[in-house]
């Protein structure tokens, strides 16, 4: 495991949130759902920093703390080019907007948008809003690990082509069902990504995601699904 992640270090906290810290300092917070998680572990400490706050996309388990969080570590949001226009509307002062396909550079990290198959739209008090498309990510740390963040999606197709163009070492999926694939559906995304690790993301939180970490770890013998805690570490 330390060898495949070369020193950077990913700790899952619950549901879709991931935080990732390079071997260089840079710290990466994705889908902060934090407040209202009932698997966000209790008693973790968020690092002193936080550089990036990078959005899969509007929905409030995704979005979660963003817009509070940015504010107290002064981080720049990275999400699709709708949503960042209206996180920057509610008041986040640096944003990145960007779109499928496209690479920004984040410090040691080049962070990819991907396709993700879902729906998206955020809430508010003045309704649902249109905040682009729904959309996974694949960070690639220099003289590091690439890392894929599935967002919340079915599985499709072209994550052949997320293979192919980026070769994920870490592939972390939504087994839940109900919303995103279950444990069958991500057994296919594994074949089609080939990672050498597997996190499964998006399960346990609620009672609608029955999917479980060793129904897809039956389903994928030959690769190794990670079974960790909320606030442990890859
Ligand atoms: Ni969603
Ligand atoms: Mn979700």
């Amino acid at each position: 495991m330390r060898e495949l992640l070369k020193g950077t270090q990913v700790t899952w906290l619950g549901h879709s949130a991931v935080l990732v810290q390079t071997h260089s300092g840079t710290t990466l917070l994705i889908d902060p759902f934090i407040t209202g998680n009932p698997k966000y572990p209790a008693d973790f400490k968020l690092p002193a920093k936080v550089d990036y706050i990078l959005l899969t996309h509007g929905h409030g388990d995704h979005l979660g703390d963003a817009v509070a969080l940015a504010a107290k570590y002064d981080a720049t949001v990275v999400a699709i080019y709708e949503l960042a226009a209206f996180l920057a509307a509610k008041g986040v002062a640096k944003t990145i907007g960007m779109n499928l396909g496209g690479t920004v550079r984040l410090a040691d990290v080049a962070a990819t948008m991907t396709d993700a198959r879902h729906s998206a739209g955020t809430s508010d008090e003045k309704g649902t809003h249109y905040t682009g498309v729904p959309a996974g990510f694949v960070m690639t740390v220099e003289n590091g690990p690439v890392l894929y963040h599935a967002g919340d999606t079915a599985v499709f197709g072209d994550m052949k082509l997320i293979r192919e163009l980026y070769a994920p070492d870490v592939a972390m999926l939504p087994i839940g069902g109900h919303y995103t694939m279950g444990p069958r559906e991500a057994a296919l995304a594994v074949q089609f990504l080939q990672p050498k690790l597997v996190l499964p993301i998006h399960y346990g939180t609620f009672p609608p995601l029955t999917g479980r970490p060793d129904e897809l770890q039956s389903l994928v013998k030959d690769f190794e699904v990670a079974v960790i805690e909320p606030g442990d570490s890859l």
